[in-house]
């Protein structure tokens, strides 16, 4: 077992190095290249290291850099903001948390949530935009297994089939009676879908499309989010009538 460093910079350049090793390696060539890099730059590490640790995340970095310059980083860039515009990077940093929301996520949960007693009413805890709840107006193909979703416009999601679970019946009426999340970004709010955006990586084909598609179905009917800003009581909008129920966290 390895203690976490008592150096801030250590600490900060092993946690690059993990991320490039064991998050990026395989997803994004050039996030695996600009971490190495930041666990070598002692300017941006002492940068870094003057955020609260939990402040001092790659995907929290690199998506401020996104954001601050309307595309990718790679480490001079990154050195140049950190050298001159550190206040700005600093606040968008303190101000923003990782929030990212994979849509192709509900192909995975479809198959379980089909199992359930209909209808359903839907509660995700840490929803990100809430993108995540719109199982049922979503697409899917699990390698020829096709499901239409209620919402024609919204993507197409494509998974490979394994494991026990039977995939559902694509005549089945599938209808979600309620859905809530919390500490939401907000789907409409332009600033909101944009830091989403600055979250992929570089090198993830998709995503962005998917994303964007997403973004629009949710925007035609948006799902109810809550809690933004301070604590607030989530209440599962139209679940009278629901026969079942379901939750979940993605943390
Ligand atoms: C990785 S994102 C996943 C978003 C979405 N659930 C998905 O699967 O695409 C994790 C989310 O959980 C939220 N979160 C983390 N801890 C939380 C907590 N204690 N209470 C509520 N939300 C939390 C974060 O703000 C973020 O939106």
């Amino acid at each position: 077992m390895s203690l976490p460093s008592q150096d801030p910079l250590a600490g900060a350049a092993g946690e690059y190095r993990r991320f490039a090793r064991l998050e990026a390696r395989g997803h994004s060539p050039a996030y695996e290249a600009l971490a190495m890099a930041v666990a070598a730059d002692r300017p941006v590490l002492a940068f870094l290291a003057s955020l609260p640790p939990g402040k001092r995340q790659p995907n929290l970095l690199f998506a401020a850099a996104r954001y601050l310059l309307g595309e990718p980083a790679d480490i001079g860039a990154l050195r140049r903001l950190a050298a001159g515009r550190r206040d700005e990077l600093a606040r968008v940093m303190r101000a923003r948390r990782t929030q990212t929301n994979e849509p192709a996520r509900c192909a995975t949960l479809l198959p379980v949530l089909a199992q359930l007693p209909q209808p359903l009413a839907l509660l995700e805890v840490g929803a990100s935009a809430g993108l995540t709840l719109l199982v049922d107006r979503y697409s899917y193909d699990y390698g020829g297994h096709k499901i239409a979703g209620t919402d024609p416009a919204a993507p197409l999601l494509a998974c490979q089939a394994r494991g026990p679970v039977p995939l559902p019946d694509p005549r089945a009426q599938r209808r979600l009676a309620g859905r809530a999340g919390r500490q939401p970004l907000d789907v409409a709010d332009a600033d909101d879908a944009r830091w989403l955006e600055c979250l992929l990586w570089p090198g993830e084909h998709g995503r962005a499309e998917r994303l964007a598609a997403a973004i629009a179905a949710a925007r035609r009917d948006p799902p109810p989010v809550c809690g933004r800003g301070r604590p607030a009581r989530c209440r599962l909008a139209g679940q009278r009538g629901a026969g079942g129920g379901a939750g979940r966290h993605a943390a």
